[in-house]
């Protein structure tokens, strides 16, 4: 029998204080729902029906975003079920009922909002679910503060006996530390018949789905519970506070494993390193540094001082001085770059080329090793290899309507504070003169100087 899984994720979150949905809120740059699909999708279950409402449109396009992603082999089948009105987590599960009508066996119901937790915990919580042959099984943990959370009531046997929310909680169930995940395993039919059951006779007026495990246990039904030792891996965040806490544990983990896989950080605390991004073995990165999106850095390279790198791709060997910027582009071997440059927009830097401090380059690729050193701002253009940028140059790429292209060619010398008036090319070989402003195409083996340029000499090639 294949397993099914179902996320709630149609909450609006009243205590994130924000216009978007909780479950889009980002955590090591990843949408909350996002991290626990993929949880989710690592079980290889039959299908995941995710159950949105607020903002239901934008959660489904971020989610089928993600699926897409996700290699084939992993992806399971995404469904979604629609709870326009928010009345409660059991039902939100109630929506999903047609979605399941066909199935049997177990099903397990994750929160949209608990996004830490491990496959290998998911995987426990399956198989005694069905070892136990229960009718539902619930995740908790023991938490040293559970304000806020859903609390186990155990009889005097120590049997699971039912589930108190926080707030309709008696002061001595308060103290109660064992803390529902809001994470279950269920018998699918038994699940439905309880759901039917439910009434919303709560402080929240709502329907919970955690009353559906005291209606089974009623019925005679076994409820089996699980508790996870690592309680971290199942906090739940419904505060922007909870958020940024376990941001700085999402952060610390991955920090760990890059270390563990042989990369130094010098000051490992003050990384942030998005959940996606992949780096080499003896990679030193300084500190202050934050490396987002679906960014692969090479091996051996150094990631200086408060550098920023955004989706991009670096090679072996790689540099990035301090307090660089580097948004979309691709670096090759050996390139190096900065201190305080800006590269952006899809450019490309070859081998051995080096960019030096105060140059932007936007849209551009650079050939093998080319130098702009000082003070430069490269944008739509071409450049060859061999090709030395002096300090102060700039393509001047938009007249005002329209972006326009310069190519410089191979072997050229581009003398300090040249304006490249564009589109304009500087053919191979080429040298122009300090200060000249270049409006016309450049042919090979030639000096250029003045405003505008004018052929000074032809050059020996
Ligand atoms: C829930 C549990 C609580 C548990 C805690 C763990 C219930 C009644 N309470 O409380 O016992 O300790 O999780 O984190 O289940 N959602 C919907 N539709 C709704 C309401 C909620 O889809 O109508 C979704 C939310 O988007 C969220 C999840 O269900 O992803 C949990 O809802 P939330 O309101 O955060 O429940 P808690 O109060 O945290
Ligand atoms: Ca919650």
């Amino acid at each position: 029998m294949k397993l099914n899984v179902l996320i709630m994720a149609a909450g609006l979150g009243t205590r994130m204080k924000s216009k978007k949905a909780k479950v889009l809120h980002k955590l090591a740059g990843q949408p909350l729902v996002n991290h626990v699909f993929k949880t989710a999708s690592s079980l290889l279950p039959a299908k995941v029906v995710v159950v949105v409402g607020y903002q239901a449109e934008i959660v489904q396009e971020v989610l089928c975003q993600f699926h897409q992603k996700l290699s084939a082999t992993t992806a399971p089948i995404l469904d979604f079920a629609t709870q326009s009105e928010q009345l409660g987590t059991g039902h939100a599960v109630m929506m999903a009922r047609e979605h399941f009508a066909k199935d049997v066996g177990s099903l397990i119901v994750l929160s949209g909002d608990v996004p830490l937790v491990s496959v290998d915990c998911l995987k426990q919580l399956v198989q005694l679910h069905e070892q136990a042959n229960a009718a539902a099984t619930v995740l908790t943990t023991h938490l040293n503060n559970p304000t806020g959370y859903g609390r186990i009531v155990r009889n005097s046997e120590g049997y699971f006996e039912q589930i108190v929310e926080d707030r309709d909680a008696t002061s001595l169930q308060r103290e109660i530390k064992e803390i529902n995940s809001g994470i279950y395993c269920f018998n699918l039919s038994l699940l439905f018949d309880a759901l039917s059951k439910l009434s919303p006779v709560n402080a929240q007026g709502e329907y919970y789905l955690t009353d559906t495990l005291s209606i089974l246990r009623k019925e005679g039904h076994k409820i089996a519970v699980i508790m996870s030792a690592d309680s971290e891996d199942v906090l739940g965040i419904n505060t922007r506070s909870e958020l940024a806490s376990l941001e700085k544990r999402l952060r610390k983990r991955k920090v760990d494993r890059l270390m563990a896989s042989g990369v130094t950080f010098l000051d490992p605390d003050s990384a942030f390193i998005d959940d996606e991004v992949v780096i080499g073995c003896d990679t030193v990165i300084y500190p202050q540094v934050i490396i987002e999106g679906a960014t692969l850095i090479g091996e051996g390279c150094t990631i200086g001082m408060g550098v920023h790198i955004s989706s991009s791709s670096l090679g072996d060997g790689v540099t990035v001085r301090n307090h660089s910027i580097v948004v979309d582009s691709q670096l090759a071997n050996r390139a190096s770059v900065g201190p305080f440059a800006h590269l952006r927009m899809n450019t490309h830097i070859a081998e051995n080329a080096t960019i030096g401090n105060f140059v932007e380059i936007k849209n551009s690729s650079i050939g093998k090793g080319t130098k702009a050193m000082h003070l430069s701002y490269v944008g739509d253009a071409t450049i060859g290899n061999k090709v030395n940028i002096g300090a102060g140059t700039v393509t001047c790429n938009y007249d005002g309507k329209q972006k326009h292209r310069t190519v410089i060619e191979d072997n050229v010398k581009i003398g300090s504070d040249t304006m490249l008036v564009a589109p304009v090319k500087v053919g191979q070989g080429s040298m122009t003169g300090a200060g000249s402003v270049v409006t016309k195409d450049v042919a090979e083996n030639s000096l250029v100087v003045g405003v505008p340029a004018v052929v000074k000499k032809k050059l020996d090639e």
